[in-house]
């Protein structure tokens, strides 16, 4: 197979790597990449759906793998498919379960998913009188995509007004605030089908301790245990399969990746959001695991048939920390000279790209999340230190991270029965 991933992140780079452990691949194609995904991928420079089209055409790539939402809500599968390129991903009319708030809600309550209770409002005056029936904490959602930045926790009264003016657009969703840990849920879809990967728990604030305010996500770690068998169940009834049947039955059938974000409240799962790919850094955990050839289900996915597919993975829990550039998530500052990556790829961990470029001073860094340092070990504990340790190899001026990434579940486990 040639293979062309759309993306420039940690997550596209996570794809790459494991893709080119495929035996069915035999080429990747990305636009536009990184430098991190220059290593195992040619990378094209096309930002436009149409110039992405041209290179999966002019290259006779067979299968098209989107990572971003951006390009998914703005109808990159619609445009390959009617070209007939084979892509994985959702119509824009299915990313409006990510691309809007309000119809994401809409939809779960349609369908009969457990969800917080909310309202939609379009003024300001309405966001006071829904405020004043929830109560605080209460939860603020901007409708469209927010790359991360459309959420706020209101925590009290005070609070409010200076928030509501932050998100208000043409819609606000005003929800009731849930308790319980987050997991996020992803299944491979075929449209009807779900191919479930392994659980995982991200990391969204910026400091230990769920301390500062939200970004893209710290890190993620990935570990059979973070759901029991009996939650796991409630999830795939629950949750997937009913948001896949509904999207069928209303003639808007799902295809790609479903990330329900979870919230395991004391009255079981409910969805906090649905997004309509992978999540950025929960893949770079996911693709440390996953084991076999994970082009054969992609390509069944594009195909419209998962029936018999499987995915495999190695049995040990693996993390994802990311190192992050000085100011993130506020405003950046670029360009720092980046040093060590070979040195903490010695350890055994794989040193994932994201916010890095080629100058004449070496590699330097070039946005808010730079690297994602991703190992695995026989236990949680094991992986953790194995991931901190080449992170300590890792230098740029500025460089800041999380030091609890998985600590969470640490704490979870200590408290189970074996
Ligand atoms: N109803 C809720 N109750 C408690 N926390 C919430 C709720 N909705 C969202 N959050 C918190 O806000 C974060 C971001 O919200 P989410 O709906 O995932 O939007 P996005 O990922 O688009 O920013 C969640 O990961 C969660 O920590
Ligand atoms: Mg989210």
């Amino acid at each position: 197979l040639k293979v062309l991933l759309i993306g420039s992140g940690g997550r596209e780079h996570a794809l790459a790597w494991r893709l080119a452990q495929s035996h069915s691949v035999e080429k990747i194609y990305a636009t536009p990449g990184n430098p991190g995904i220059a290593n195992v991928a040619e990378c094209i420079q096309a930002q436009t759906i149409e110039d992405q089209l041209a290179v999966a055409e002019a290259r006779k790539v067979d299968l098209t793998i989107v990572g971003p939402e951006a390009p998914l809500v703005a109808g990159i599968v619609d445009r390959f498919r009617a070209a007939g390129k084979a892509i994985v991903g959702p119509t824009a009319a299915a990313a409006r379960l990510e691309g809007s708030k309000a119809f994401s809600k809409d939809f779960m309550v349609r369908a009969g998913i457990p969800t917080a209770r909310y309202r939609t409002v379009t003024s300001i005056e309405e966001a006071r009188a829904a405020l004043e029936e929830f109560g605080f904490p209460v939860v603020l959602k901007a409708d469209a995509l927010a790359a991360g930045k459309g959420v706020i926790v209101v925590r009290e009264r005070a609070e409010a007004n200076h928030s509501l003016r932050l998100l208000m657009g043409s819609k606000l969703v005003i929800e009731e605030f849930l308790e319980g840990e987050e997991v996020s849920f992803i299944v491979l879809s075929d449209g009807r089908t779900a191919l479930p990967l392994q659980p995982t728990q991200d990391h969204k604030a910026v400091f230990d301790g769920d301390r500062g305010p939200n970004t893209g996500g710290m890190g993620a770690y990935c570990d059979s245990r973070i759901l029991g068998a009996s939650e796991y169940r409630q999830i795939m009834d629950a949750v997937i399969q009913p948001a896949l049947d509904l999207m069928v039955h209303e003639a808007n059938p799902f295809t790609g990746f479903l990330y329900a974000g979870l919230m395991m409240t004391r009255n079981g799962p409910k969805v906090l959001e649905f997004n309509a790919r992978l999540g950025d850094p929960e893949t770079q955990a996911l693709m440390f695991r996953m084991s076999g050839d994970f082009a054969s289900p992609l390509a069944a996915a594009a195909r419209g048939d998962l029936s018999g597919v499987n995915l495999e993975w190695h049995a040990e829990p693996s993390i994802c920390v990311v190192l992050a550039a000085r100011g993130y998530p506020g405003e950046v500052r670029t360009g720092d000279i980046i040093t060590g990556i070979d040195e903490a790829e010695e350890t055994g961990a794989v040193i994932f790209q994201a916010g890095t470029r080629n100058s004449e001073k070496g590699l330097v860094t070039s946005g808010g999340r730079v690297l994602g340092v991703t190992a695995s070990g026989a236990d949680l504990r094991t992986a953790i230190d194995k991931a901190y340790h080449a992170a300590g190899r890792i230098h740029f001026a500025g460089m800041h991270f999380r030091t609890d990434i998985g600590a969470r579940g640490l704490k979870r486990y200590a408290a189970e029965p074996v």
